[in-house]
């Protein structure tokens, strides 16, 4: 549990490595080769352990050194089904290991994903990408076994960009067989990141017009070193504690581009920064924030991880701000906790936003209305999931008097040191 004591602004510097969402995928696109790759400006979170050991369990070796990782996997073998039970339940990146595993053994078990606090979060998508590369895939109660001679490239198109789907395709289709063309891909930062790596490997992979990623099948691939994108989710997490406290955060280690869309946002909202090399300085000019019309989205959209911290903010806005989930159909659960600190926030099933979304007719609270500026009083908070963790530490921050964040340990599976971090930024713990 974490006990914060609230009312006053964050102040001080952090700083950001590696992201949670991209190092555990250039750790497995390291399982394509024998050879050694090494990626540094790795953080310390869980999900990057959790990796880690998948990785161990299937034969490979993974050393660290400092903020840098070298892995090896020259010879791969089936984890056990307890090693892989483990590592699907912490995490959905063991899922990604279907085409490195498949190209080199011909056959992969993972697990049937559960559902979690922000929506079931099928893999459906992944499994028909995995089809149309020739996988046999049998779906059995609590696993998924699949089969492959040879995985052949393929054209197809996914019914929705979805990161993780774009993902496996590119970590199937790079040692595919012949040419695959890839439509309605995601285009998220992290999947060029991945691309990136992939590149370095001697994958032929072009982005084009359309959400439309081509790659051309090789025989095989060799080591890489590659420097991380940074966190750009956990930058905007502190930016919006900045804003939300009337406080000042300057924040390490990120890259302006990859935050474009928040950083528009974040003004329009009364926020402003500074940018100044890899740090940007976030704090507020607007003396009371300013509420807004906020619509989630696929990338270059506004992200869906960071609209929990956001809204968090939006509660100290004067006004009304309405805010459209169109990604996941279950991330306002938080919002019920806000209000038991003293947030107006209300949920609706109707899309209170220009794009009509899959949820808008399926009886999904996926859009909120907030009305601010709303005084917080601190209370006990237990923490769904990542995004909304943070979010209640937001809230505790802004909140007058203790809150007791429970379940804090799910917060380490993406922040780094965070209760270190908040420390720093004078944030009193008890
Ligand atoms: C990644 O999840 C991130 N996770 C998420 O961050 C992020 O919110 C999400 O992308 C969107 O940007 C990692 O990178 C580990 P999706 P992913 O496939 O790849 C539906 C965080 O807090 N869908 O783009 O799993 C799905 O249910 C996490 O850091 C299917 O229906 O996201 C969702 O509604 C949370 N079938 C939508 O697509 C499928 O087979 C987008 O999901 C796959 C997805």
């Amino acid at each position: 549990m974490l006990s914060i004591v609230g009312g006053a602004p964050v102040e001080g510097r952090v700083t950001v490595r590696g992201a949670k969402n991209s190092v555990p995928k250039s750790m497995v696109a390291a399982l394509l080769t024998s050879k050694p790759c090494r990626i540094s400006n790795i953080a310390e979170v869980r999900d990057i352990d959790v990796v880690s050991r998948l990785i161990t369990a299937l034969g490979g070796t993974v050393a660290r050194d400092g903020d840098t990782m070298e892995i090896t996997a020259d010879t791969l073998q089936a984890p056990s089904p307890e090693e892989l039970e483990e590592a699907h339940g912490q995490s959905r990146i063991p899922i990604l290991i279907c085409g490195p595993l498949l190209h080199r053994l011909g056959a992969v078990t993972i697990h049937q994903p559960g559902g979690c606090e922000i929506g079931p979060r099928p893999i459906d998508m992944h499994l028909d990408a995995l089809k149309s590369f020739g996988a046999v895939v049998e779906e059995l109660p609590e696993v998924i076994r699949l089969t492959a001679d040879r995985l052949r490239g393929c054209k197809l198109t996914l019914p929705y960009p979805s990161v993780g789907a774009t993902e496996q395709v590119l970590l199937t289709g790079v040692l595919a067989e012949g040419e695959t063309e890839l439509s309605n891909a995601a285009v998220e930062p992290e999947i060029l990141d991945l691309i990136l790596v992939l590149q370095k490997m001697g994958a032929i992979i072009s982005v084009q017009p359309g959400r439309v990623i081509h790659i051309d099948g090789t025989r095989s691939l060799r080591a890489f070193t590659h420097r991380s994108m940074p966190d750009r989710l956990e930058a905007s997490s502190w930016a919006c504690a900045a804003l939300a406290t009337n406080g000042c955060v300057s924040v390490s280690g990120v890259a302006q581009l990859d935050m474009m869309t928040f950083l528009n946002v974040f003004r329009k909202a009364g926020g402003e920064f500074d940018v100044s090399g890899e740090t940007i300085t976030f704090y507020r000019v607007a003396n009371l924030l300013r509420p807004l019309a906020l619509e989630t989205d696929v990338h270059p959209g506004f992200m869906t991880d960071w609209q929990p911290p956001l809204v968090t903010a939006l509660t100290q806005a004067q006004g009304v701000s309405v805010l459209h989930e169109t990604v996941y159909e279950n991330r306002l659960g938080y919002t019920h906790a806000l209000n038991s600190l003293g947030a107006n926030i209300q949920t609706f099933r109707e899309c209170l936003g220009p794009s009509p979304c899959r949820f808008g007719r399926r009886n999904h609270l996926h859009s909120a209305v907030v009305v601010g500026q709303t005084k917080l009083q601190g209370g006990d908070l237990y923490v769904p999931d990542l995004r909304g963790g943070f979010s209640y530490v937001i809230a505790a921050l802004v909140a007058d008097g203790v809150s007791r964040v429970h379940n804090a340990r799910l917060i380490e599976r993406g922040y780094e040191s965070f209760r270190d971090k908040l420390v720093a930024l004078g944030v009193e713990l008890l």
